[in-house]
Order: C-alpha cells, then sequence, then structure tokens
C-alpha cells in the first residue's frame, strides 16, 4: 500500500518591514566627537550617516514598530500570529526577554514568544527557528525581528568602533504553506567558531565578569579586532553561500539578490567579488544605516523591495556573520502575500 502522508508545510516568508529611529548621526557629527574624518570613514566602510535611538527608547520600541510595520504593509491582524522571535544582542534588561513585551506592545494574542542571540547573525538563526518551527507545525504564522539599540554599549571614546555600529529594527512574516519544492525557505546553513569569542566581544556584563564599582565604562562597551573580523567576514560570507548553494543545488547564478550584513562596504565588495556576482544584485544600505548588527539583513531587504530592487519571485540569499564567532545563511524565494 502506498503512503499518502499529508504533505509537509513549507515556509514561506511572504513580507518584510523596517524602522530605524529619527535620530542621524553623520560622518560630520562624529568628526566632532573624536578624531576621524568624513574620508576616513567613507573609504574605509562605507558608511556615511545611521540611525540613534532616543534616549526614552529600548530596544523594544524599535522592534514594536518594526512589527508594526511589517503588520500593516502584510494586511496581518497581530492576533493571527503565534510565533514571535527577536534576535537581539541588545535586550531591553536581561530577562524579561523582549519577545513577550513586543507581542504585548503590538497587540499579538499570547504567542509563542522568545529571545535568540546569535549577534549579527542572529536574524539568520531566528529564521532557522520560525522555519524548522513551522515546518514541524508547532507554529503557523511566525514573526522574526531583528532589533537592536547598539548605541547604548558602544564605547563614544572609541573611533575605530564607533564610527561603524547604530541602532534599528527590521521584521518579516513567515507562514505555513502547502507549496512546492523549490519555493518558500529553501535553504539554512548555520555555523560557529568559538575560538574568535575576543576578535569581537563586549567583556564585562555577563556572568564571567559582572559589572561592579571597578568596571572600566570602556569593559561594557564593544571590543574589536578589526582586522581579524574583515579577515573571518570576507571568508565565511563566501563560504557559507557556496556551502548553502551547493546543497541546494544551485550556484550563484541563480541568486538575484544577495542581502549580506551590513557590516562594511569593502567586506561586500571583496566577497561579492570572489563569489562572481553582480553589484546590481547586492543590497547596500549600510551607507545611510550603518552596522545594525541583527537588524541588518531585515532593514537591507525592506530597502531593496522599496527600491525595486528586490522583486516577487526572486531567489534572494541572505548571508550574516559576526561576533561568536558566528555565521548563518538563507536561501528564500521572496514570495509575498498578494
Ligand atoms: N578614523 C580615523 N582613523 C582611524 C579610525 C577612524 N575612525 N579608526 C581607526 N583608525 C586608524 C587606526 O588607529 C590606525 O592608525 P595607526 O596606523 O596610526 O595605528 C589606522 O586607522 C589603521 O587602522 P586599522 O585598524 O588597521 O584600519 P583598517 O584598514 O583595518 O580599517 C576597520 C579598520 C574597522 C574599518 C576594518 O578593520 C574593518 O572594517 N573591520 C571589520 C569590522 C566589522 O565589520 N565589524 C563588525 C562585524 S559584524
Amino acid at each position: 500500500m502506498a503512503a499518502t502522508g499529508r504533505a509537509r508545510p513549507r515556509a514561506r516568508l511572504v513580507g518584510v518591514g523596517a524602522y530605524v529611529p529619527d535620530r542621524v548621526l553623520t560622518n560630520a557629527d562624529l568628526e566632532k566627537m573624536v578624531d576621524t574624518s568624513d574620508e576616513w570613514i567613507v573609504s574605509r566602510t562605507g558608511i556615511r550617516e545611521r540611525h540613534i535611538a532616543a534616549d526614552d527608547q529600548a530596544t523594544t520600541d524599535l522592534a514594536a514598530a518594526a512589527v508594526r510595520d511589517l503588520l500593516q504593509r502584510t494586511g496581518t491582524d497581530p492576533g493571527d500570529i503565534d510565533l514571535l522571535i527577536v534576535a537581539t544582542t541588545t535586550p531591553d534588561y536581561v530577562f524579561p526577554p523582549c519577545a513577550p513585551l513586543v507581542a504585548t506592545m503590538t497587540g499579538m494574542d499570547c504567542p509563542a514568544a522568545f529571545d535568540t542571540n546569535a549577534v549579527c547573525s542572529g536574524f539568520m538563526y531566528g529564521i532557522a527557528q520560525a522555519t524548522g518551527m513551522v515546518e514541524s507545525g508547532i507554529a503557523r504564522r511566525a514573526v522574526v525581528v531583528g532589533a537592536e539599540t547598539l548605541s547604548r554599549i558602544i564605547d563614544w571614546d572609541d573611533r575605530a568602533t564607533c564610527v561603524l555600529f547604530a541602532d534599528g529594527a527590521g521584521a518579516v512574516l513567515i507562514e505555513a504553506d502547502e507549496g512546492q519544492p523549490g519555493t518558500g525557505v529553501i535553504g539554512v546553513e548555520l555555523g560557529s567558531d568559538g575560538a574568535g569569542r575576543s576578535d569581537l566581544c563586549v567583556p564585562a556584563g555577563g556572568s564571567r565578569a559582572p559589572i561592579t564599582g571597578d568596571t572600566p565604562h570602556t569593559d561594557t562597551c564593544i571590543h574589536m579586532n578589526g582586522r581579524e573580523v574583515f579577515r573571518f567576514a570576507t571568508r565565511i560570507l563566501v563560504e557559507s553561500s557556496q556551502r548553502l548553494l551547493g546543497e541546494a543545488g544551485m550556484t550563484i547564478d541563480d541568486v538575484d539578490l544577495l542581502v549580506a550584513h551590513q557590516a562594511n562596504e569593502r567586506i561586500l565588495h571583496h566577497a561579492s567579488e570572489r563569489m562572481g556576482i553582480a553589484p546590481d544584485k547586492v543590497a547596500m544600505n549600510l551607507d545611510r544605516v550603518g552596522n545594525t548588527s541583527s537588524a541588518s539583513i531585515p532593514l537591507a531587504l525592506a530597502d531593496a523591495l522599496d527600491s525595486g530592487q528586490l522583486q516577487e519571485g526572486a531567489m534572494v540569499l541572505m548571508v550574516g556573520f559576526g561576533a561568536g564567532l558566528t555565521w548563518g545563511s538563507v536561501l528564500v524565494r521572496w514570495e509575498p502575500r498578494s
């Protein structure tokens, strides 16, 4: 007797939303704060300006704004969301996590809600978690948010890091769908290497080094070995993409849009040249938003949609990389809800 099991649901990515705070910090502003120049920042990073949260805005405020934008763009009732994942490395509190707060702020009806932290790869890990939960039937309609207030953990006297990082939030909607293979989320590739933990870290504030009266302020801020991180990022962006495309039986020629973590224009140029993907197929908004860690990929995706670079049916390769060290790639066909 032939097996007649129900087709497994597929996770379909149907919409994106975004939010950046109103306050803009330009390179000219930074010139007044540290010994730097617009010319140095633009030539080494590609960043021209970034957004910084207002004093009374925390990560959940940014996340909730991005979720509201997503719900509005997709015409979704918040009560229909049964899973909310917030990827962040700058939560409002040690606990409670951000996700239950964001769910309440946006009118959701007690969904499963938790945070995930893989720093700049966090959004990729969040999509992987949502995909697994949707495809296994645990959830039917999931929102994944990447949200950061990195301005709160920047040493504003350190010119090597304060010019890079910024605040923002982005969100996507993932739904269960009975679509054919080759639709929805097609593949995921994740990895880590804890040997690189000190290349990008915040030394104090966790259980290894709790903050005391003797903790220097700089230890509560981002520390970075820029050259090592640069080397890692250019290598892993290419390797993770190639592994995922290989597993999916595709090549870079099948990709319509590369949405990689917006860390540095030079990293994106080096990696996309090595991968052989044309510049017009590479999403790039870091000149206006800087490095927003887990918010960076959904912000770039929303920007590509708004500019017309992202078209219905496009094969999209998203790649995140960052502290841990961690990385993650997701291959998805862009199928917005009509
Ligand atoms: N303005 C002016 N000069 C600066 C500066 C700034 N904002 N930041 C550093 N410099 C100086 C350094 O002090 C150094 O001066 P010195 O030669 O007199 O010592 C010089 O510029 C070169 O520093 P270096 O760190 O070697 O520069 P670099 O070419 O490696 O560029 C980064 C620095 C940070 C732009 C680059 O390493 C990088 O992009 N790394 C990856 C960072 C990243 O993406 N992190 C997040 C990943 S999730």
